[in-house]
């Protein structure tokens, strides 16, 4: 479900459908329009057949491999991945040892955590087992689903620079809703909406006469985050930025909320995301208030640990100038 605070959503809706058809009938008499740099270097091939067949193969490596029945391990591990904006990696990840895993993992993770300490602590449930020393048979998995990522092409859809090549699909969709026990997934009503007709939900809300500075995008059920995908493209299709829309987002779930705050990082959907685990039935504004406060109080810590850190490292200098000046000294 997507609300588009400022909108009366279904009169917009009708009026937009109006104007699609008028503008399509205008379309078919007018010259093809031109195509534009960044559709010529669009991925080749189905993003999202792509996103299904690592989330098929990723599965059957976990389970062949007898990782155990903790989803936020395979989960965290490509969501891990898709943190990686450097194709070329790819051969070094592949000549590393199950040991060797949780150490580079962590040094991504803490990376991430720098720049955006509000989404990392929202994608806790992913990266939680990193630090509790998995055990060598689920490392051992854990290499299994990072060798099946890398050779179903994974990071061919997530580590490119431009966030319109990386946001051409969900790839952590498939792989949450494919790991979940069926009747669990029943249970939770986790039926993620279709790419295709979320993008056309956002293409229908969005066009070039959408105002975006001071607009805010609202997901009560957001699941993976699939609908801000749609509506993040469509702004950038419409030459807006998603850096000036504000994007609020809750699931009952906390490995959902977990999978759409990677992938808020990895669409790059700007400075104004809150995601946060609430069920949005359970108050009038389903928790958003306590998410911005507790969200403020994550960023003031990063902050704090910053200064500190800075703190001590200009210390560390003028104690070592101060060490060499008295080596230089007279006795
Ligand atoms: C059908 S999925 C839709 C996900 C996403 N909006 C999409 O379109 O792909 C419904 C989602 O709503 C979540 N959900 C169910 N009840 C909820 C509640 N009371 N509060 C927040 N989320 C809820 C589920 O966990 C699930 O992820």
């Amino acid at each position: 479900m997507i609300v588009v605070v400022q909108y009366d959503l279904f009169g917009e809706v009708k009026q937009k459908l109006e104007k699609r058809a008028e503008a399509r009938e205008t379309a078919a008499a007018s010259p093809k329009p031109v195509v534009t740099r960044r559709r010529q270097r669009a991925f080749l091939g189905s993003p999202d057949a792509l996103a299904h067949s690592i989330a098929e193969n990723v599965t059957s490596g976990w389970f062949s491999h007898h990782g155990g029945g903790r989803m936020g391990i395979p989960l965290g591990t490509v969501a891990t991945l898709t943190l990686l904006r450097e194709p070329l990696i790819a051969d070094w990840l592949l000549t590393l040892e199950p040991a060797q895993l949780p150490q580079f993992f962590k040094e991504v993770w803490a990376v991430q955590w720098l720049s955006r300490p509000d989404l990392v602590e929202a994608a806790r449930p992913l990266h939680d087992w990193i630090e509790e020393e998995p055990d060598e048979y689920q490392l051992r998995a854990v290499q299994a689903v990072v060798h099946t990522s890398i050779h179903t092409g994974l990071l061919d859809l997530t580590a490119h620079d431009d966030p319109y090549h990386r946001s051409q699909a969900d790839v952590l969709s498939p792989l949450l809703t494919g790991l979940r026990h069926k009747s669990d997934k029943k249970h939770r009503g986790e039926y993620h909406t279709p790419p295709s007709a979320s993008d056309l939900m956002a293409r229908v809300l969005i066009d070039s006469d959408t105002h975006v500075p001071g607009m805010t995008i609202r997901e009560p059920a957001l699941g993976s985050g699939g609908m801000f995908r749609s509506a993040a493209q469509t702004l950038r299709d419409r030459g807006l930025n998603p850096h000036d829309v504000r994007w609020f987002g809750n699931d009952i779930d906390r490995l959902s909320t977990a999978c759409a705050a990677v992938n808020a990082i990895v669409w790059d959907l700007g400075p104004k995301v809150a995601i946060w685990c609430g069920n949005s039935l359970a108050s009038p504004d389903g928790g958003l208030a306590k998410a911005l406060t507790h969200r403020a109080a994550v960023i003031h810590h990063r902050n704090s640990v910053v200064e500190q850190a800075q703190f001590e490292h200009k210390a560390r200098r003028m104690l070592d100038a101060f060490d060499r000046l008295l080596e230089g000294a007279p006795a």
